[in-house]
């Protein structure tokens, strides 16, 4: 019996690229918004006994969450077998202490709503930077698939001769693992946030990078101060204009274009949200975990999170 993967809209094109690599059946939902803004969810497809997922990537999660929970509801009362999310992107990671007396740890309060609705959680690159693990945060199986080899494969076929740089020492996670699969070096840079959109960077010796096209890689770039600044030292200290990789495209348009102004030669993203960036697709790095998550049966299911099926 195939699964069944509901996509919220605006997830279509993802929902498309997954089909590429994995069988499901499309559900077919309705959603809208009654006239005083409250959101209306209605299920068409008969899900009883069956696994099911839905997709829907978790940029901007507030205006989305509660149509997100009603469906995730809705389908358990129908008799679904698991209910599973799929979300390219998962919110609410980077508020992962209070860093002023006070402050509500979103990532730890999201994590129990998402596990309270949801049997199983699949998402890529999820900001972990002091959480080691989902299972750290997520009492249900979530998987983190990683984009790494993606991003590598796409250096390889685009970029002559290339540094790897993050832009500050938690990116070390992804830098190392892209630049090994690309064969080529890396490099840290050093930051210092002072505000949502203050950032310092600071270079550390550039000789090892002389001569090569810089390639900046980040997991987020949201409002893009952090790769604008990295871009700025780079350029201000004589090397190539450089090319910037992020994962999760949070940018708006003024933000992508703060960084061609700066000085990027191109900015380009995996589709795990949809942005005029995209260039990288990430959807066969699913398959793996989605084909563990259906197979799982409920009896059989484990309890704890894992970073790979
Ligand atoms: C934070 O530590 C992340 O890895 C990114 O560097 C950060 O979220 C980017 O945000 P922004 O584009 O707003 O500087």
């Amino acid at each position: 019996m195939k699964p069944i993967v509901f996509a919220l809209p605006g997830n279509e094109a993802f929902l498309t690229a997954l089909g590429a690599s994995i069988a499901f059946e499309p559900g077919v939902l309705e959603t809208r918004r009654f006239p005083d803004g409250e959101a209306y969810v209605r299920i068409d497809t008969p899900v009883e006994g069956r696994p099911v997922a839905v997709l829907c990537t978790l940029a901007h999660p507030d205006p989305v969450f509660l149509t997100l929970w009603y469906a995730a509801r809705t389908l358990r009362e129908l008799g679904a077998a698991r209910v599973g999310l799929i979300a390219p992107y998962l919110a609410y990671m980077r508020q992962d202490r209070s860093f002023q007396p006070g402050e509500a740890v979103s990532s730890r309060h999201f994590a129990a709503l998402l596990s309270s609705a949801f049997d199983w959680l699949v998402t890529a690159d999820p900001h972990l930077h002091r959480y080691h693990a989902l299972a750290e945060l997520y009492p249900i199986a979530a998987f983190a698939v990683e984009s790494a080899p993606a991003l590598a494969a796409w250096l390889r076929a685009n970029v002559h001769h290339p540094i790897v740089i993050g832009p500050d020492a938690e990116s070390e996670q992804w830098v190392v693992a892209v630049a090994r699969k690309a064969g080529a070096p890396y490099l840290l840079l050093e930051k210092s946030r002072r505000g949502d959109r203050d950032v310092v960077i600071r270079l550390p010796d550039l000789d090892r990078a002389r001569g090569r096209t810089p390639v900046l890689v980040d997991d987020i770039v949201s409002s893009g101060r952090t790769m604008v600044e990295a871009v700025r030292e780079l350029v201000a200290a004589g090397m190539a204009p450089p090319v910037c990789v992020g994962v999760h495209a949070l940018l708006d348009d003024e933000a992508h274009a703060a960084l061609l102004r700066a000085g990027a030669a191109r900015v380009v993203t995996t589709n795990t949200i949809a942005h005029p960036t995209n260039a990288i697709d990430v959807s066969s790095r699913f398959a793996a975990s989605l084909a563990a998550c259906f197979a799982a049966t409920p009896a059989g299911a484990e309890r704890r999170s894992r970073g790979t099926p």
